[in-house]
């Protein structure tokens, strides 16, 4: 069955107009957003984008009001196979604690104890959430399980839910290995990776100062593409170490945080396909400064988007609100942001079926109560979303 959402008072499809409305001859250009315009869905696909007055017919009709319609957000990192809470510890953080990369500890020893059915409970309310705020396609990583066992529930779990899982083993060191950290990267490398392997896409690793160094991550990460994963990095959140670099020496999809960059970085990035996605929600939960997204995209780097949901450092699954930080605190345009939600995200996940409104994409499709995007940082915290199409079913 077709649909035709119309009256749409703007479109974002983040494809040239010249795609989204085929017309011989036109020079092409770059505008990302339609106004007065309509979209059908045909089959779980964007059909037609273009003027609502040139618009064909189709079998049900959808009168949008003059609402902003984008594409369904892409949350390329997320953390959401866990059980417990933290909110004593983001309480002490808010009166003056620092955080801290061991904070991860006591969520793996929740995680550890609890049973297959509270952690897939857990991750579906999260999912849930998340797609009630618009957000259409999620990457989801283990890590709070930190054994042969615990991981490998953790990401056949995350499978259940998404296509997008992320073997992330290594995390942090568990605390059984800490006299013997080597011990651990092996197992990373061995047993465990074995176990995950088959029902994970990616593989990640904090590389960070109280979690791995250069060395172990590189290791882990050719360990995980030797075993047919794909690379991407949780790099320079706490301090300006190598995890750019190594992000970007490994063809990692992405590297992730980069809150903490040296010139090199940046330079490193803007010359290569990794993406530099962005965690705004971080910043905002842990009040640490934000990252220097004018320097990113002035220096010509891809930027993402995503909302680190967590129970630690960014307990929140609002892709709105990153916008919301990312124009307000990191002075990016409101287009820019809309884009990383969505595009950007897309990208950092190498997947070109999502992430924009092209013909023949999957209709994965957020209307907003309000006329344009900027509405998503013009009016912070309010529940903007107003209806999802996720595969062209209506969802929200
Ligand atoms: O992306 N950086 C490492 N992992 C998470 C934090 C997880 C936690 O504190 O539980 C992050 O911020
Ligand atoms: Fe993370």
């Amino acid at each position: 069955m077709s649909v035709l959402i119309t009256n749409i008072g703007e479109l974002t499809t983040n494809v040239p107009e010249r795609d989204a409305v085929p017309q011989p001859g036109a020079v092409p250009g770059p505008p990302l957003v339609l106004s007065g315009a309509a979209l059908v869905i045909d089959g779980g696909r964007v059909a037609w984008t273009g003027p609502a007055s040139r618009a064909p017919a189709a079998d049900q009709l959808v009168d949008a009001g003059g609402r902003a319609v984008l594409p369904g957000f892409v949350d390329s990192h997320a953390h959401l196979v866990f059980a417990g809470e933290r909110g004593a510890e983001f309480a002490a953080r808010m009166a003056g604690q620092p955080y801290q990369a061991g904070g991860i500890r006591s969520t793996v020893a929740a995680t550890r104890n609890a049973t297959d059915g509270q952690l897939r409970a857990n991750l579906r309310r999260l999912a849930r959430e998340m797609l009630s705020q618009g957000i259409t396609t999620f990457e989801c990583k283990s890590g709070y399980g930190l054994t042969v066992a615990d991981e490998r529930r953790s990401v056949v779990i995350a499978g259940e839910f998404t296509p997008e899982v992320t073997y992330l083993g290594a995390h942090v060191v568990p605390p059984e290995f800490e006299p013997d950290p080597a011990g651990y990267v092996e197992l990373v490398c061995g047993a465990m990776l074995a176990a995950c392997a088959p029902h994970a896409r990616w593989v990640d690793v904090f590389c960070e100062r109280g979690a791995f160094g250069r060395d172990e991550a590189a290791a882990v990460l050719a360990a995980g593409m030797a075993a047919g994963l794909e690379p991407r990095v949780h790099a320079n959140q706490l301090t300006a170490g190598p995890g750019v670099q190594l992000a970007v020496e490994v063809g990692a999809a992405s590297a992730d945080h980069c809150s903490n960059l040296t010139a090199a970085d940046v330079d490193a990035l803007a010359s290569a396909q990794t993406v530099a996605t962005l965690l705004p929600g971080v910043e905002f939960s842990t009040r640490h400064p934000y990252p220097d997204a004018r320097r990113l995209l002035g220096a010509g780097a891809t930027v993402a988007l995503a909302t680190d949901c967590n129970p630690g450092s960014c307990f929140t699954s609002s892709m709105p609100l990153c916008i919301a930080l990312a124009v307000r605190e990191m002075h990016m345009t409101t287009q820019e942001a809309v884009w990383a939600a969505t595009a950007g995200g897309a990208l950092a996940l190498r997947r070109a079926d999502v992430g924009h409104l092209g013909t023949g994409a999957s209709a994965d499709l957020v209307m907003i109560d309000g006329p344009s995007h900027a509405y998503l940082a013009y009016r912070p915290g309010v529940p903007l979303v107003a209806a999802v199409w996720r595969a062209g079913q209506r969802v929200v």
